[in-house]
């Protein structure tokens, strides 16, 4: 097939250069953005005179017949046509000769590949957007369930103060929150038009930017035709934004992992959201949040490969470029699949409220707040740390817990204590102590919980 770029060859290009260069196999799913995009260039070459008016309606309407056959599977694409900008040209011209020879004035694949990645990413990254919000809502519903059950929370991995699940929950969701808001940043950015940066030094047409960036959703246009049609930050921000989306599920994936082992047994997961071993019959393993844990390694991959492609290339496009493409796509695939599927996997799986309650009671849990006792009752913090800790070592050594000391005992260590030192350090008193904002208290998560419901 003859190349729409190949006045100046008299050769054809090798086979394997077809193949080594094309990108249709994967780029073609940018179709429904680049006839948009064509479309919106072609009304905006009519209006400006730049080309018949006439034309161009027949160019806008040729193209919307092209895109729903491509919808209904009536058209095959060809490496021959190198990529999704000129499959969609070559079959234009086929249709209506001439007319369709006229779109590409005033426009460079360079713009139009900056401007139908643009398009797709947004649109992807609303997807993912909606995606987050479903997931929140969940954690929401989950957290407003377990205001009260108590468990233990960590630091190092080991037992530190008593919090609660609903509070536990509630930390992913301020990151997911972020996470949102992050996209929204990244997005503002990503919004802006390249169509008018031609190859690379604009084009001496009078194109009307203004109008195509309004009619395909832009908030403006690209101030630098260089920076319009090299610029790829936008793919860059996506792919860190994604990577931490990924990194907020891996470090949920790795609690749920942990938490539904033998050893913690504080939830189970649903039969559903669950697998089996082929040899060990007793087997029910996490391989949805293990993988969604795994996956997250190949996002950071698609990261570093991106920063690495566009570390050197000079000013303007480079063919390099077209590298970007798979690894975005591979990032927004896998996290787009990885939400829904974990967000289903938690809003499923049994809370083990007694095993969470005696995790929470264990392990000197309320040590801080038998030393804030004796805050309370004048000592200095430092010298009720250090009177707990003796009383820490004291229960080690007898293979007890403080809870269970006598009253001579308490006693024995500090004069200060009285008979209410018991209540003071139940685990419902250790979390409802903590109403400050930003604590575990089940008030204060309620308040914050419908605060985010509004
Ligand atoms: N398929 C190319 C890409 O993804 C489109 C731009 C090609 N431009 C060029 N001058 N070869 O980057």
């Amino acid at each position: 097939m003859a190349k729409l770029w190949g006045g100046r060859f008299s050769k054809a290009t090798d086979a394997l250069v077809d193949d080594f260069n094309s990108s249709i196999r994967f780029d073609s799913r940018m179709y429904a953005q680049d006839i948009a995009g064509s479309k919106a260039h072609a009304e905006m070459l009519g209006r400006q005179g730049i080309i018949k008016e006439a034309d161009a309606e027949l160019i806008v309407k040729t193209l919307s017949g092209i895109q729903s056959d491509i919808e209904s599977g009536k058209i095959e694409f060809t490496i021959d046509a190198e990529d999704i900008h000129m499959n969609i040209e070559t079959i234009l011209i086929s249709r209506i000769g001439d007319v369709g020879k006229r779109l590409h004035t005033g426009r460079s694949r360079n713009d139009q590949v900056a401007l139908d990645t643009r398009m797709y990413l947004r649109d992807e990254s609303d997807n993912i957007v909606s995606e987050l919000e479903e997931l929140k809502s969940v954690i929401l519903s989950l957290a407003e369930e377990h205001l009260e059950t108590a468990m233990p929370g960590y630091t190092h991995l080991q037992k530190a103060q008593p919090i609660t699940l609903a509070h536990h929950l509630m930390a992913y969701y301020e990151m997911f929150k972020r996470d949102t808001e992050r996209l929204a940043d990244c997005r503002k950015r990503m919004n802006i038009m390249p169509l008018g940066s031609g190859a690379l030094a604009a084009t001496t047409y009078p194109l009307d930017r203004e109008f195509v960036a309004e009619k395909l959703g832009f908030d403006g246009v690209t101030q630098n035709s260089l920076d319009g049609v090299s610029d790829r930050d936008f793919v860059l921000e996506l792919a860190f934004c994604l990577s931490v989306v990924m990194t907020h599920l891996s470090r949920f994936s790795e609690e749920i992992i942990l938490w539904s082992t033998g050893e913690f047994g504080f939830i189970v997961l649903d039969d559903a959201y669950s697998t089996g071993s082929s040899i060990m019959p007793q087997k029910k393993n996490p391989d949805v949040a293990e993988l969604a844990r795994g996956k997250t390694g190949r996002v950071y991959g698609d990261l570093m490969g991106l920063l690495t492609v566009m570390k050197s290339l000079p000013l303007a496009y480079n063919k390099d470029m077209q590298e970007d493409k798979e690894q975005i796509f591979d990032a927004l695939d896998t996290v787009k699949m990885c939400i829904p599927v974990f967000a289903k996997m938690i809003a499923t799986m049994t809370v083990k409220k007694d095993a969470m309650l005696r995790g929470a009671k264990g392990g000197f849990t309320n040590a801080t707040d038998v030393a804030d006792y004796l805050v309370n009752h004048g000592l200095p913090f430092r010298d009720a740390h250090s009177v707990v800790g003796h009383m820490v070592a004291y229960c080690i050594e007898h293979d007890t817990v403080i809870d269970a000391l006598s009253m001579e005992e308490f006693l024995s260590f500090s004069e200060l204590f009285e008979e209410d030192i018991y209540d003071a350090i139940s685990v419902d008193a250790c979390i409802g102590r903590r109403s400050i904002v930003g604590g575990p208290a089940a008030q204060t998560v309620k308040k914050l919980i419908e605060k985010y419901k509004k």
